[in-house]
């Protein structure tokens, strides 16, 4: 072919980036490879080990040790020996052992490129344009947060041991993203990575030996999900961050439920991509291209739900089908090829599966006719049109190239469809129309939305989901807290086992102001005074064992409507933070002037100094969360592209909240306060050694312009009422501060719809303390943050 004729038909020639420095890597290793644990290479305790093979070829790249029990074990126990040193470096120290590892990375990018390519079967132009710079990127800017650490959150601590486990899709990327965030926080680590994908994690252990870091620190046990539920189950870690299917991340919610783990889930994801009639169609498509068949669709957010406005529908369609013609998929170390290997031989096979579902089920299917190579583990580019919303492959991540489409007619539609799912992980916007895209960026549930932008992350934005998409971000801020906690909450006692009157015993009943007896109070639900279904109530009493009143004996029926309540009233979340302020204001007015009257009342039960302190602190509580409404607020980043991403905190939605025995006004008013002051609604379960209160609250809310509904309280057996708040799916986040045995329970039973999980993990919180009692760490339990990507400058 002459020069000329190559110059018209524009074809590639193949490109083939050159393996053999990550070949020869391998065999300095033998191509055989134990556990790295506490800096050295130890043999599997079981002696079993497994094939890790080049999914484009099938051929075996090495073998790897199957973690058992006994090797987590010794890998949680360097975690431990290692973490007193860790700790006591100083911030600065922690933070070049941080540089030292970006440094390394960005030293062997290509080499590390190329094995993620052998290992993963992704292309090399990904590996090497996309994962790798991330990868170091992510160290850098962790770098400068165990700088910073002690400045920017002082009173936080480390977690301790961190177990982590993570998917094959982005393996070293996904390494990064845990890694430095749990080291710069001072915590060490025991990673376990995917079993199609161990090559680079190990490769990463061979940088953590030439960086000099501390043995232990960073552990790697290789295995499949039986070393990982080992993992997960090992009584001496103190945190599991996991990156995988929703599946497992439910199985992992359980695991963990009787411990006292932090846990931080990223799970699947079925974002929509949508596109309205007046955006930059052929722009759109590009984004498209990279929101579908970047790594062979093998993304958590990939945007896998095509929905377009009805009106170009057939003009789009027509410009993808043109586009996916192009597309050139082969052989990944291919640095011309777009779409690379799947991963696995089970995962091809789950895709097509899919695929024949949907189109048993309605669904065209259309391929490019481009050539795909008959070795290796490829699937095509595919195009699912006439989809139907309920259709399995509109509801079900694939997981592989496959796009399904859809049309909407008007933006509400947009929202609806784009929103009918039970994930939140990510979604795009494309539309000329400023108002438009910013309009449907605030109406779609997902941890993050790119505004005619596509597949954007940076360390400096957390990433992370809404709904069944996971809990905790990763990167930024957020990500940071993820892996700290308040140096006291790690220190407190378990919960006294007779919390009421704690320190101070109630006065003998003579000197009381005189409660009345027989008092009875109601539900509160929607703003209304409810009867309770059961028709019964129970008898409440005084430290003295004197009759006090009547509380209604709240049951299933009653938790529902109290939560149908607070859905109604999801509009709180749109008004306005200085609108929420002013409520919280008029409350804190509104009791202070029933104070003295609350505080006699509760004095049966606590004692009058602490009732009289309950009542002072509890307006002193409200008028804080009052004055955080307005300034609590969100962030805008600057990551290293031409784009702003504004992190938005939003609140989680309906919230769970059992309140502590102890301080029955002051545990109610810290929990309750700090959720509704973020746009919460919240459905309460006062203490049940003093439900009484609820009538002092609801007067007080009846008379402060509290929207019906923003706070729903029902009374009853905490326990039995806790059951069907926390398995209840209209409920987003369930919070428990009552015992240990409280805590297990709502982890164990929110995990249907994954609820947000927050309790005092049966430890004690002393609420008159205001360094315990209020603050940023409730306030952080309050939202989940969004991040909106918006193209900004030139
Ligand atoms: P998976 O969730 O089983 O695997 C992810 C990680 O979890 C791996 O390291 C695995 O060894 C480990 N694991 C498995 N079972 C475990 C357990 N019981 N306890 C602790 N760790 C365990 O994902 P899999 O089977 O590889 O892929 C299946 C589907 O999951 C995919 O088709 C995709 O839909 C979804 N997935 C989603 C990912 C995401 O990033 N959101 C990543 C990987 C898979």
């Amino acid at each position: 072919m002459s020069i000329v004729e190559k110059f018209m038909s524009m074809e590639y020639g193949p490109a083939p980036e050159d393996p053999r420095e990550a070949l020869a890597w391998l065999d300095r290793h033998g191509r055989r490879f134990g556990h790295f644990i506490n800096g050295t290479w130890q043999a599997p305790a079981s002696g079993t080990y497994f094939d890790t093979t080049d999914p484009s070829t099938g051929e075996k790249l090495a073998t790897v040790a199957q973690g058992s029990p006994a090797d987590v074990d010794s890998a949680v126990k360097a975690a431990r020996a290692a973490l007193p040193a860790w700790q006591s470096l100083t911030t600065h120290a922690r933070a070049r052992y941080l540089y030292a590892l970006a440094r390394q990375v960005q030293k062997h990018s290509r080499w590390l490129a190329v094995l993620e390519t052998l290992d993963n079967g992704k292309p090399i132009r990904e590996s090497r344009d996309i994962d790798i710079p991330l990868v170091a990127r992510h160290f850098y800017h962790h770098a400068g947060w165990a700088q910073l650490l002690e400045q920017e959150f002082p009173g936080y601590t480390a977690c301790g041991v961190v177990g982590q486990i993570i998917p094959w899709n982005f393996p070293l990327l996904m390494l990064a993203w845990k890694i430095a965030p749990a080291l710069a926080t001072g915590n060490t680590v025991v990673l376990k990575p995917a079993e199609y994908t161990p090559l680079t994690a190990l490769a990463f252990a061979h940088i953590c030996e030439e960086a000099g870091l501390p043995a232990g620190a960073v552990n790697i046990v290789t295995g499949d999900g039986s070393t990982g539920e080992a993992l997960v189950k090992h009584p001496d870690v103190d945190k599991i961050a996991f990156t995988g299917s929703t599946e497992v991340g439910r199985a992992i919610r359980k695991a963990t439920a009787l411990s006292h783990k932090k846990l931080s889930l990223e799970l699947g994801g079925k974002s929509p991509f949508i596109i309205f009639e007046d955006a930059d169609l052929d722009s759109a498509v590009e984004g498209l291209v990279d929101g579908i068949w970047f790594n062979q669709g093998q993304v958590c957010c990939a945007g896998s739900r095509l929905l377009m406005q009805e009106s170009i529908a057939e003009k789009l369609i027509g410009k993808i089908q043109n586009r996916m013609n192009t597309l050139r998929i082969g052989p990944p170390l291919d640095k011309a090829i777009d779409i690379g290997a799947i991963v696995a031989r089970v995962q091809l096979e789950r895709i097509q599966r899919l695929v024949d579902q949907g189109v048993a089920e309605g669904a065209t299917c259309w391929q490019p006719s481009i050539p795909v190579p008959s070795r290796g583990l490829y699937y095509p580019p595919t195009l699912l049109s006439n989809v139907h919303p309920t259709s399995v492959v509109a509801q079900q991540e694939i997981f592989g190239p496959v796009l399904a489409a859809m049309t909407f007619r008007t933006p509400r539609e947009a929202v609806e469809l784009a929103n009918n799912t039970v994930y939140g992980l990510a979604a795009c916007v494309w539309s000329e129309s400023i108002n438009v895209s910013l309009h449907l960026a605030a109406k779609l549930k997902a941890g993050v939305v790119w505004v005619n932008c596509t597949n954007l992350f940076d360390a400096a934005c957390g990433f992370g989901g809404y709904r069944e998409s996971g809990y905790g971000r990763e990167g930024g801020r957020e990500g940071i807290l993820e892996y700290l906690e308040p140096v006291w909450f790690k220190n407190a006692p378990p919960v006294h086992p007779t919390p009421l009157a704690m320190d101070q015993p109630p006065e003998p009943a003579a000197d009381l102001s005189a409660p009345p007896i027989d008092r009875t109070v109601k539900l509160y639900i929607g703003g209304k005074q409810a009867r309770p279904d059961s028709g019964y109530s129970m008898a409440v009493r005084g430290a003295d064992g004197r009759l006090l009143g009547e509380a209604p004996l709240g049951n299933r029926k009653d938790v529902r409507n109290a939560v149908e309540a607070a859905r109604k009233a999801e509009s709180w979340g749109k008004a306005t933070a200085h609108n929420r302020a002013q409520v919280l204001y008029y409350i804190a007015e509104n009791l202070s002037q029933r104070g003295e009257e609350i505080a006699g009342r509760l004095s049966a039960v606590v004692g009058k100094k602490q009732a009289e302190a309950e009542v002072r602190l509890g307006i002193e509580r409200i008028f804080s969360y009052a004055a955080w409404a307005d300034k609590y607020d969100g962030a805008v980043h600057n990551p290293p592209f031409r784009n702003v991403a504004l992190a938005m905190k939003e609140p989680i939605g309906t919230v769970g909240v059992i309140c502590p025995a102890d301080s029955p006004l002051l545990g109610f008013l810290s929990l309750v306060m700090p959720a509704i002051s973020t746009g919460n609604t919240v459905i309460a379960i006062p203490s049940e050694k003093y439900p009484l209160i609820t009538g002092d609250l609801y007067q007080v809310f009846e008379t402060s312009d509290l929207p019906d509904g923003v706070v729903n309280i029902v009374t009853g057996h905490a326990t039995e009422l806790m059951k069907t708040l926390a398995e209840h799916d209209d409920v987003d986040a369930i919070w428990c501060f009552t015992d240990e045995a409280g805590a297990a329970a709502v982890k164990t039973l929110s995990v249907g719809n994954l609820k947000q999980v927050f309790t005092n993990e049966g430890r004690a919180i002393n609420w008159f303390d205001a360094n315990q009692g209020k603050g940023r760490w409730f306030l952080d339990h309050t939202v989940q943050v969004k991040n909106i990507w918006v193209p900004y400058g030139e």
